[in-house]
């Protein structure tokens, strides 16, 4: 990309911006949980048709995809292999669902539902998206191929949203050969970029452990099979999986967080429920866990005479940024931004996300977006009632993922 072209998209993102704050604002007001983001999806169909790009909305109850058709829909080259002679599209994409928390802010734009609340920055993404396809969208002849602009629902409640956008079809027709997607991140500071290659989320699965005892007087136990001692060592021992049972250089989290059971302190319980989530930053490990769940647990229950049912279910997968598609963004970023604009992310994290599921099928890279301010009192977590960025974040996340765009297709 050339300094000229740079300085365009910024110039734009300057002069966009208020109105991007503005939609951040309204979008902040009305948050939608998963899978009922109508209003929201609404809104954006109306940002998408002012720029005319093609839109599709409905996808995946509320996704919404926009194309914008570049003036440049140049074949390649007569000396290109044959399979690179295709117009290019670039996917940028966005998740639009709001979290079921309290807001505890004092902006005059928090939201209006209470009880709801975009507490994990998806409204930011949504801009951000909407702000890269208003930049394009005035470059458009330039653009040699197409910007593919994805706003899928439901990334916080498994199964997600991203899952059913691809079966229906959103990376194909025209056919998407890369994606990119960022994150707001209240750890990174403004002005930043978070970049990684390599495993960068985990999978994390769900389980749910039930054991079968016999109940009976508390006096009484060898009349009974007491299913809380049972809980108690199988709780203990699924500990072992992560420091006896997988290699010590492969990060696994085991963690029960919920455990059900019993009446009364004088009655032998016949039933424990245990719920917990197991994490894991690579597909061969996440595959191994279930079987080893099992044979833990149904191991103990049965030395003791108890029964163990073990219900799993499997989350997203490992998001794995593949490093050619993160170099790019990152060279990409350093010419936007400045060699000081990148974050290099030190460590994997064990959340999850279902971007993974995009990498799966195409190249890409998923970013994060530096909105910590201690200023602007951008420092609570993810997920916190106080959760806030500095909206200037918007701007650069708009023009970066317009670079990216601007570059994948016309390098
Ligand atoms: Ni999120």
């Amino acid at each position: 990309m050339e300094t000229q072209t740079i300085t365009k998209i910024k110039e734009i993102s300057n002069q966009i911006s208020p109105d991007l704050v503005k939609l951040r604002r309204e979008l902040h007001q009305y948050p939608e949980l998963y899978f009922k983001e109508f209003k929201t999806s609404e809104r954006i169909v109306k940002e998408l048709i002012k720029l005319k790009v093609r839109v599709k909305k409905g996808i995946a109850k509320t996704g919404v995809i926009g194309l914008l058709v570049g003036a440049i829909q140049e074949l390649p080259r007569q000396n290109y292999p044959k399979r690179e002679n295709i117009v290019k599209t670039v996917a940028l994409r966005a998740d639009m669902d709001a979290l079921p928390i309290l807001e505890q802010t004092n902006f005059p734009y928090k939201s209006k539902y209470p009880g709801v609340m975009h507490a994990c920055g998806h409204d930011v993404h949504m801009t951000c998206v909407i702000g890269a396809a208003k930049i394009l969208s005035r470059l458009k002849d330039e653009l040699n191929g197409n910007v593919k602009f994805i706003f899928q629902p439901s990334e916080e409640v498994h199964p997600g949203g991203a899952k059913p956008m691809i079966q229906a079809g959103v990376l194909k027709n025209p056919n998407v050969s890369a994606i990119f997607g960022l994150h707001c991140d209240p750890s990174i500071p403004i002005g930043k970029i978070g970049v990684r290659e390599g495993p960068f989320m985990a999978q994390a699965d769900n389980f749910d452990i039930i054991i079968h005892g016999t109940g009976g007087h508390g006096a009484r136990p060898h009349d009974g099979v007491d299913a809380i001692v049972v809980a108690a060592q199988v709780i203990q021992a699924l500990q072992t999986i992560a420091s006896r049972k997988i290699s010590p250089v492969e990060p696994v989290v085991i963690s029960v967080g919920k455990i059900e059971g019993g009446s009364a302190r004088n009655i032998i319980c016949d039933r424990v429920i245990l719920r917990g989530t197991a994490r894991s930053l690579n597909r061969e490990v996440a595959e191994k866990i279930p079987r080893l769940l099992k044979e833990i647990a149904g191991g103990i229950a049965q030395s003791a005479g108890a029964t163990a049912e073990v219900n799993y279910q499997t989350g997203y997968p490992v998001l794995i940024n593949p490093p050619e598609a993160t170099g790019f963004a990152r060279n990409t970023i350093t010419r936007m931004l400045g060699k000081d604009a990148i974050y290099e992310i030190p460590q994997p994290l064990m959340g999850a996300e279902d971007f993974a599921y995009y990498l799966q099928k195409v190249p890409g890279s998923f970013l994060r977006l530096g909105t910590r301010n201690p200023k602007k009192n951008a420092i609570y977590p993810w997920h916190h009632p106080k959760f806030t960025v500095d909206e200037e974040a918007i701007k650069i996340g708009s023009s970066v993922l317009a670079g990216l765009a601007y570059t994948y297709l016309n390098g």
